[in-house]
């Protein structure tokens, strides 16, 4: 299983985040970007023109976690902005299959998320809509939680439903992975790590994508001598 680090600029600093993108640029796999609606969760972050303003200003592919109340309304919407990726929360979608499906019709890769109290098993169905499952750690919301571990077996039958299906979805986690949990998270199955304390919190954040990375490979090195 190849391994991708989407360093969360939720911890970067807003006012210099070109700056902040370009310091991961050359190691990360994606830059993560968490669309906050003061509804679905409580907190405000960014929306559409954020995005479109830091598509002209990195090379990195956006990675567009949208926790927001309707997300059948605006997922489809930055697809078309040039997004790379779109998840919607599988707890806020009215439609998803019609959004995921104008998420890739948008040309971009259609995520499907789940908070940590939401069983995966129902989404069975929809794998065929999906290029990525998000699997959170944390309640959404905020940065710099603690790493849920109850949300670690849910992360191992997500993989195993993906096995089943076939076809290539990848399994993401997001929310508090760190040099310490990212193993465990890799160990279950995970395949995109997002991290944005480890990351953008850490003195050097090329240097913390880089040993995240090598942790996540042990970690999943450890998933391939147990099968
Ligand atoms: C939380 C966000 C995360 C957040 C993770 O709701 O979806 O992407 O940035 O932050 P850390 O890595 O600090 O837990
Ligand atoms: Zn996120």
């Amino acid at each position: 299983m190849s391994v991708q680090i989407s360093p969360s600029i939720l911890s970067a600093d807003f006012a210099r985040l070109a700056h902040e993108a370009a310091a991961v640029a050359d190691v990360a796999d994606w830059l993560h970007v968490d669309v906050m609606d003061g509804h679905f969760v409580p907190n405000l972050t960014i929306g559409l023109p954020v995005v479109s303003s830091l598509l002209k200003h990195t090379a990195l592919p956006l990675d567009c976690h949208l926790m927001i109340s309707d997300p059948d309304r605006w997922a489809p919407e930055y697809a078309a902005a040039g997004a790379r990726n779109v998840t919607i929360h599988a707890e806020a979608a009215g439609a998803p299959v019609r959004t995921l499906r104008m998420i890739r019709s948008a040309g971009a890769r259609a995520g499907l998320a789940v908070n940590p109290g939401t069983p995966i098993e129902p989404y069975a169905d929809l794998l065929g809509e999906v290029d990525m499952i998000l699997v959170m750690t944390v309640e959404p919301g905020f940065g710099g939680q603690p790493f849920l571990d109850i949300v670690l077996p849910k992360v191992a039958r997500a993989r195993e439903m993906i096995t089943r299906h076939g076809a290539e979805i990848w399994l993401q986690v997001d929310g508090g992975v760190s040099e310490e949990t990212i193993g465990r998270c890799a160990e279950a199955g995970a395949d995109v790590f997002v991290a944005g304390t480890a990351v953008f919190g850490a003195e050097d954040p090329a240097g913390a994508v880089e040993y995240l990375r090598s942790a996540a490979r042990a970690g999943s090195q450890g998933t391939a001598e147990n099968i």
